[in-house]
C-alpha cells in the first residue's frame, strides 16, 4: 500500500489552498442553465461543479413557467426562497401556499413539488446539503414524477391551505414575507429572523440547511466585521461588495456571496444610495464543528454597522 498518510498531509495543504484562492461569488447574470427532471430550467450557483469549496451544500435558482410544476422528488433536507410568482407546494401531500418572498422548509426525505399557478415564471431559490449527504452514503434521491405542464382536472383536486405547519411532527414549513420577524440587532441596518440561527426559531426545525434571516445594510453603512463558518448570502436587492478573508469582491442584486468554510474575517458594504438587502443561508455541518472545536464559533471584530465615514 502507498503512503496514505503522506497523502492526508498533501491533500490538508490542497484543502488550505484551494479555499484561499477559490471564487466568493456566483454571478447571477452569468449562470450555466439547463433542464432536468425535476426543473424546467435551473441553475447551480454555489456548489462544487461550479468551484466553490462548500461544506457538502449547495445553492440554486430554478424557473418554473406559467402553468407548470417542478417534479416530485425526495432527498434530504432541503430550504426554499420564492423569489417571484405565486402557486404552492405540495409536500406529504399537504398544501402550503406561496408568493414572493415565502420560505419553506422540506424537511427529510417528504416528498415534495411546486406548482405554479400564476401569471409569471415562478422563481425559486434552494439550498441543499446533498454533496455531504451523498459523500457520507445518506443521500438518497428519489424522482416520482418529472416536470411537466398543470393538468387542470389534478389541480380541480388538490385540497385548500390546511396549515402552516407540518402534521408530523408540529414544525413550521412555510412563512410569508409579512410573517418575518423584525430583531433589535444592530449588526446590520436591520435583521429579520426567518428560521434563525441553527433553524430553530419560529417554529422552524431544519438541521441540515436553513434560511436563517433577512438582512437590510442602509446607504452608505458597513455590516459589523466578524469571522464564523460557512454561510451563503443572496443578494435580493441592491449593490455592494464583502470584503472576505482581506480581499474585495464587488455583487449585485441576482448574485450569491459565499463566506467559506473556515474562520475567513468577512464585511459587507452598501456604498449606494440605496438599501442592500440580503438573504443567509446557513447549513447544519457547521455546528457538527462548532460543538466540538472551541474557536470556530462567531468572533466579532466591530459589533454594529456604523456609516461608511466611521
Ligand atoms: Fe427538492
Ligand atoms: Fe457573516
Amino acid at each position: 500500500m502507498q503512503d496514505f498518510y503522506g497523502a492526508w498531509l498533501a491533500e490538508s495543504e490542497r484543502v488550505e489552498k484551494t479555499v484561499l484562492e477559490a471564487p466568493r461569488v456566483a454571478k447571477g447574470k452569468s449562470l450555466n442553465w439547463v433542464r432536468t427532471r425535476q426543473d424546467f430550467k435551473v441553475a447551480l450557483m454555489i456548489a462544487p461543479e461550479t468551484g466553490f469549496p462548500t461544506g457538502g451544500s449547495l445553492l440554486m435558482k430554478a424557473e418554473i413557467p406559467v402553468a407548470w410544476h417542478t417534479g416530485k422528488h425526495l432527498h434530504g433536507e432541503e430550504a426554499i426562497y420564492i423569489e417571484r410568482g405565486e402557486g404552492f407546494m405540495l409536500l406529504d401531500d399537504k398544501r402550503y401556499d406561496f408568493r414572493r418572498g415565502t420560505i419553506f422548509h422540506v424537511p427529510y426525505r417528504s416528498p415534495h413539488q411546486l406548482f405554479n399557478t400564476g401569471k409569471e415564471s415562478v422563481i425559486y431559490i434552494s439550498g441543499l446539503a446533498w454533496p455531504l449527504e451523498a459523500s457520507i452514503y445518506m443521500g438518497r434521491m428519489e424522482q416520482v414524477e418529472d416536470a411537466a405542464s398543470n393538468d387542470p382536472a389534478v389541480l380541480a383536486k388538490v385540497p385548500r391551505e390546511e396549515s402552516q405547519y407540518w402534521a408530523t411532527d408540529g414544525r413550521r414549513i412555510s412563512m410569508h414575507e409579512e410573517q418575518f420577524e423584525l430583531s433589535g440587532e444592530s449588526k446590520h441596518g436591520a435583521t429579520y429572523f426567518l428560521m434563525g440561527r441553527s433553524g430553530k426559531q419560529n417554529g422552524f426545525k431544519a438541521t441540515a440547511v436553513a434560511i436563517s434571516s433577512i438582512f437590510v445594510d442602509l446607504p452608505r453603512s458597513k455590516s459589523h466585521s466578524h469571522a464564523h463558518p460557512e454561510a451563503y448570502l443572496y443578494a435580493l436587492e441592491g449593490s455592494g461588495y464583502s470584503e472576505i478573508g482581506g480581499k474585495r469582491h464587488e455583487w449585485e442584486q441576482g448574485d450569491a456571496v459565499h463566506v467559506p468554510p473556515g474562520m475567513m474575517h468577512h464585511q459587507h458594504f452598501n456604498p449606494t444610495d440605496k438599501d442592500m438587502k440580503e438573504l443567509r443561508f446557513e447549513f447544519g455541518v457547521r455546528y457538527w464543528l462548532v460543538d466540538q472545536w472551541k474557536g470556530y464559533t462567531t468572533i466579532d471584530r466591530h459589533m454594529k454597522a456604523t456609516h461608511l465615514d466611521e
